[in-house]
C-alpha cells in the first residue's frame, strides 16, 4: 500500500490563540481530505487546537524530551503531548540540532520516547550550504538517518524529512534533481533499518510555497512536504494541501 501523503505546518515559535482561527479555515475547506494534514503549534496551542481540528486535521508538537518524566525544568514528556491531544511530534529539527546543541543520538532517544508515547515522530535531517558546496551532502544524510533513527521505528510511527538547512526560510530550493537525489537515498538507506523501509513517508521542507509545491511534490520518493511559514495562513497552506 502506497504511503498516504502528509501536508504538515510547522509553526515553530509563531502564533497564538487567535491564529487558531487558521485551522477552522482548513477544517471548513477539508471536510474529507484528500491526504493528511499536520499542524504543528507552539506546545502552549496543542490543546486548544485540537479542539478545534475536530479529528480532519491532525495536531503535533514540534520537540519532546527523551524522559518519560522528571525534573527537567521546562521540558515537555511525550506522554504529556500525547495527552494534550498531538499525535505527532516533529524531533531533530535544525533549529533544535543548531540552537540546543542536538546531536543524532539526542534526537534518537527523544524518537524512542515519543514511540514509547504512541506519537509519530518525524525526524528531521538536511545539510548546511557549507556542506553542500564542500559535496558533503548524501554522506551528511546518510550519517544523520542512520544516527537518527531508533531500533524500534516502522513506518507507522516514523516519517523523515529531509529540510536543506539553506532552504529553510530564504526563499531558496534545491532542484527537483538535488531533492531526487536526496530521497533516493533516504529510502535506500533506510531497507535494513526499518522493517517496512518502502512505506514510511519521506517529507521535503525548505521554502515550501504554493508557487512550487506541485513540482516539488512530483518527485520520486517525495511523500509530502514539512511547512514553515507558508503553513501560518490557511490561504497560504491551503494551495499546498490542493497539491499533494
Ligand atoms: O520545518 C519546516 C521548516 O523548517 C521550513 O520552513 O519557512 O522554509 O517553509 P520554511
Amino acid at each position: 500500500m502506497a504511503p498516504r501523503k502528509l501536508a504538515a505546518g510547522n509553526w515553530k515559535m509563531n502564533g497564538n490563540l487567535a491564529a487558531l482561527a487558521e485551522i477552522d479555515v482548513l477544517v471548513a475547506a477539508y471536510p474529507a481530505p484528500g491526504c493528511e494534514i499536520l499542524i504543528c503549534p507552539p506546545a502552549l496551542l496543542i490543546h486548544p487546537a485540537k479542539a478545534r481540528a475536530d479529528d480532519v486535521i491532525a495536531i503535533g508538537g514540534q520537540d519532546c524530551h527523551d524522559q518519560a518524566s522528571g525534573a527537567h525544568t521546562g521540558d515537555i514528556a511525550a506522554a504529556q503531548l500525547r495527552d494534550a491531544g498531538a499525535t505527532y511530534v516533529i524531533l531533530g529539527h535544525s533549529e533544535r540540532r543548531a540552537g540546543h546543541g542536538e546531536t543524532d543520538a539526542t534526537v534518537a532517544a527523544k524518537a524512542t520516547a515519543a514511540h514509547a508515547a504512541g506519537l509519530v515522530a518525524i525526524i528531521c535531517l538536511g545539510e548546511t550550504e557549507a556542506q553542500r558546496d564542500a559535496g558533503e551532502t548524501l554522506d551528511v544524510i546518510a550519517a544523520q538517518l542512520h544516527g537518527s533513527i531508533p531500533a524500534g521505528a516502522t513506518a507507522a510511527n516514523t516519517v523523515i524529512a529531509y529540510e536543506p538547512v539553506w532552504a529553510i526560510g530564504t526563499g531558496r530550493t534545491p532542484t527537483t534533481d538535488q531533492i531526487a537525489e536526496v530521497h533516493a537515498l533516504m529510502r535506500d538507506r533506510l531497507e535494513g533499518k526499518v522493517a517496512d523501509a518502502a512505506e514510511v513517508r519521506l517529507l521535503y521542507g525548505g521554502s515550501v510555497k504554493p508557487g512550487n509545491a506541485s513540482e516539488i511534490f512530483a518527485i520520486p520518493h517525495v511523500d509530502g512536504a514539512l511547512v514553515g511559514g507558508a503553513s501560518l495562513k490557511a490561504a497560504d497552506f491551503e494551495p499546498i494541501i490542493a497539491a499533494l
